[in-house]
C-alpha cells in the first residue's frame, strides 16, 4: 500500500532506509521533519508490513522535481520502484516530472528510463571528476 505520509511516525525508518541507501547526500530525520511541514514537499511510502520505500517530490511551480526514491535493497527489483512512480505520475496535479541523477547510477537511469524517462539534458562533472549529473523529465504528453 501507498500512502502519503502526514505525521512523524515513520520518519525514523524512513531515516533508516535512507541512511542505508545513500552515502554522500542523505537526509537526516531534522531535514525530513522540516520537509514534512513544507507543504512544497509530498512524502510517500509503499508499507507492506513494513516501510519498503519511499518517494519524495517537490513542487517546483510548473512541474514537480522527483527528489528522492528510494526501495529496501532486499526488495529491489520486484516493481516496488515503479509503483511509486506510477502512483506519483497519477496525482492529479502531476503533469511533469523532473529529475537529475548522477551518471554512475546506472540502475537509476534504467529505471527511470524503464517508466518513461527521458534524458533532457546533462550537467558535465557536476558531482565530481567524470560524475556527471543527469537531468530526466517524465511528461503526461509523452
Ligand atoms: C532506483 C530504485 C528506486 C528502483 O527501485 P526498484 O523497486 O528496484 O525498481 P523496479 O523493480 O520497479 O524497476 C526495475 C527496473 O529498474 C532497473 N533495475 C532495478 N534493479 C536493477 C539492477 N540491479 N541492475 C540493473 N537495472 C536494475 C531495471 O531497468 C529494471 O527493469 P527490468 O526489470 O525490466 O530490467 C532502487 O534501485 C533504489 O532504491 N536504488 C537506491 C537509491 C537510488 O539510487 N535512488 C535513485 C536516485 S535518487
Amino acid at each position: 500500500m501507498i500512502k502519503e505520509i502526514k505525521d512523524d511516525s515513520l520518519l525514523p525508518k524512513i531515516c533508516n532506509l535512507e541512511n542505508d541507501l545513500f552515502n554522500n547526500d542523505k537526509y537526516n530525520k531534522k531535514q525530513f521533519d522540516e520537509m514534512l511541514h513544507n507543504c512544497k514537499y509530498k512524502i510517500f511510502a509503499y508499507v507492506n508490513t513494513e516501510l519498503l520505500g519511499y518517494i519524495i517530490i517537490y513542487d517546483n511551480i510548473d512541474y514537480y522535481e522527483v527528489f528522492k526514491i528510494g526501495v529496501n535493497k532486499n526488495y529491489q527489483n520486484n516493481g516496488i520502484g515503479s509503483q511509486l512512480i506510477n502512483f506519483v505520475k497519477n496525482l492529479d496535479y502531476v503533469n511533469k516530472l523532473y529529475l537529475e541523477v548522477n551518471s554512475t547510477n546506472l540502475v537509476a537511469i534504467n529505471f527511470y528510463k524503464k517508466n518513461g524517462f527521458r534524458q533532457n539534458g546533462l550537467r558535465k562533472n557536476y558531482y565530481g571528476q567524470g560524475e556527471d549529473g543527469v537531468l530526466m523529465e517524465w511528461s503526461s504528453d509523452f
